[in-house]
């Protein structure tokens, strides 16, 4: 009896203690004594934001959600590939807006992961902020392997200038072991080095490219997001070419079937469409770092949304009016269709400054998903989750340096080790799960703390976040009933973050409330000794 009595106890308490909730002026307060600078206006919010956006999705993953994957396991939307992306939109804004009530209102580094602490409890933030490092970590790391494949088309560009090393680099020097196994099983002629049978795949543009954005980003936020500011100027410019130029070509009859695979057409390519939105909420975790956040964090994250959903739209009514999508499609055009599809007007040029738009786009992907992935770590290592040494500022640049160098000595690991088609879509997997968690939040904090005040109030409530549940449910739920190994995986990642937790982040938060509470005592004590 009594050992049952005890047993119940513990649960009891070990359930209070996982659900502990920190309290939003804490955390408010801790942000104002040790934060990071102040360096964000409206204007840079917006530059990130759309930096983090337009990226791979627009430049490649739109000509497969158009015509639909090449060994058909994804069917294509055809000329309703609008209608796809404005149902992904839709899933954005909903999410959108409840990340901008939570940013208005806790703006301290963090994003969903700080959002979840002051709803859900200790053991859901620590979770959250476990699920965030698939979409940031390892969305950081799928970018840049495709960033490493738009550098290498760039290169063969130049194949009567460079020597043939450099136009048409080694196959083990450019991918990822499980790309360069397929590319060798096509190809007898590609040869792939082995150490003890085992395949040596060093894929350098990525690792470089992950290197110097790691430089880049501790030297400081600043710096991060005028280069960034460059970068989306050069992508949004090639863009516009496009579109522009493509306008004049434009036949109409290529609309027609407007949907020629339904409504499975439509809803696939609105689920591939969705990764080409992924990066608006990474402006939330950068909260700390703004001068005015009650006021440009949602302008910062709608606006950014609301200018990539029309370039979004314009592009595929472009490329859907020069290229008929409703039959089978040339392999240049699911890789990069824009470029492919300038070269087809016999517009060379124009296809190879699409090429630089690309690597632009794909590079200030790269900085935001790396920058969102280190903040987030830094309010976990706040919290005790991880180790506090990763607090430390670089004494000059202010910037978690430390950390920041963690982050990209990792994805360099992660780019020579990982399968880069799941890891894609575990990232996507990562961002499903943190937008239903912070509209889900949004719900929580209403009825918890009505009181508390929201400089941005997410309208319609509970409509629309309840809406962003359904959506971003509806898509994940759509992905897992396709046959997938990523669908295996996530069980399999919470599954390590639940243990890592129980191992590591429970045990030094409660070393740590120990030493609060004997700080106290003794604060007492000698307080009643006076
Ligand atoms: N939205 C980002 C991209 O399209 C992840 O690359």
């Amino acid at each position: 009896m009594a050992e049952k009595f005890h047993r119940a106890t513990f649960t009891r308490n070990f359930l209070k203690t996982i659900t502990r909730i920190k309290n939003p002026d804490e955390m408010l307060a801790e942000a104002k004594a040790e934060g990071l600078e102040k360096t964000l206006g409206v204007f840079d919010l917006i530059i990130l934001g759309v930096g983090a956006i337009i990226g791979s999705g627009i430049f490649a993953v739109v000509g497969i959600a158009a015509a639909g994957s090449a060994d058909g396991s994804s069917l294509g939307a055809g000329p309703a590939l609008v209608v796809s992306m404005i149902i992904a939109a839709f899933a954005c804004i909903f999410s959108a807006l409840c990340y901008s009530e939570f940013a208005t209102m806790i703006p301290v580094a963090g994003g969903a992961y700080t959002y979840t602490f002051a709803t859900l409890g200790e053991f859901a933030a620590w979770m959250v902020g476990w699920v965030l490092m698939l979409e940031y970590a390892i969305g950081f790391i799928a970018v840049a392997c495709a960033w490493s494949n738009h550098f290498v088309q760039f290169l063969s560009g130049f194949e009567h200038v460079l020597p043939a090393w450099l136009a048409h680099p080694a196959v083990w020097l450019v991918n990822d072991s499980f790309s360069a196994a397929k590319i060798a099983a096509a190809d007898a002629s590609v040869h792939i080095p082995t150490l003890f049978g085992i395949p040596i795949c060093i894929n350098l543009p990525a690792i470089i490219v992950v290197l110097l954005t790691t430089m880049i980003l501790v030297k400081g936020t600043k710096d991060s997001t005028k280069m960034a500011g460059v970068m989306v100027f050069i992508k949004l410019a090639v863009i516009a070419l496009f579109v522009v130029a493509g306008a004049f070509f434009v036949k109409p009859d290529n609309w027609v079937p407007f949907a020629p695979n339904g409504a499975a057409g439509i809803f696939a390519g609105a689920f591939l469409i969705f990764f080409a939105y992924i990066g608006f909420d990474a402006l939330a975790t950068a909260a700390e770092e703004c001068k005015n956040p009650q006021k440009d964090l949602p302008i910062g994250i709608i606006g950014s949304l609301i200018i990539t959903t029309i370039v979004y739209v314009s592009v595929a009514l472009v490329l859907t009016g020069l290229q008929d999508t409703s039959s089978a499609v040339p392999l240049a055009f699911l890789k990069a269709p824009m470029a492919y599809c300038m070269s087809m007007l016999k517009m060379n040029w124009a296809a190879g400054l699409i090429s630089i738009g690309s690597l632009a786009g794909l590079t200030s992907v790269l900085l935001v998903l790396e920058m969102a992935a280190t903040r987030i770590l830094y309010a976990m290592s706040r919290d005790h989750f991880i180790s506090q040494r990763f607090q430390k500022l670089h004494p000059k640049f202010h910037t978690p340096a430390l950390l920041t160098w963690t982050v990209g000595i990792l994805a360099v690991v992660g780019i020579l080790t990982l399968n880069l088609d799941v890891a894609a879509e575990l990232c996507n997997y990562g961002t499903f799960t943190s937008f239903i968690i912070v509209c889900v939040a949004v719900l929580i904090l209403r009825k918890t703390d009505p009181e508390r005040p929201r400089p941005f109030k997410v309208p319609f409530s509970p409509v629309t976040p309840t809406l962003g549940i359904i959506c971003c449910g509806g898509l994940m739920i759509y992905k897992s009933m396709q046959p997938s190994g990523s669908a295996l995986l996530f069980p399999v990642w919470l599954g390590f973050g639940a243990i890592i937790y129980l191992l590591y982040g429970f045990v030094k938060n409660r070393l740590n409330e120990n030493k609060i509470h004997l700080e106290k005592v003794e604060l007492k004590k000698q307080e009643m000794m006076k």
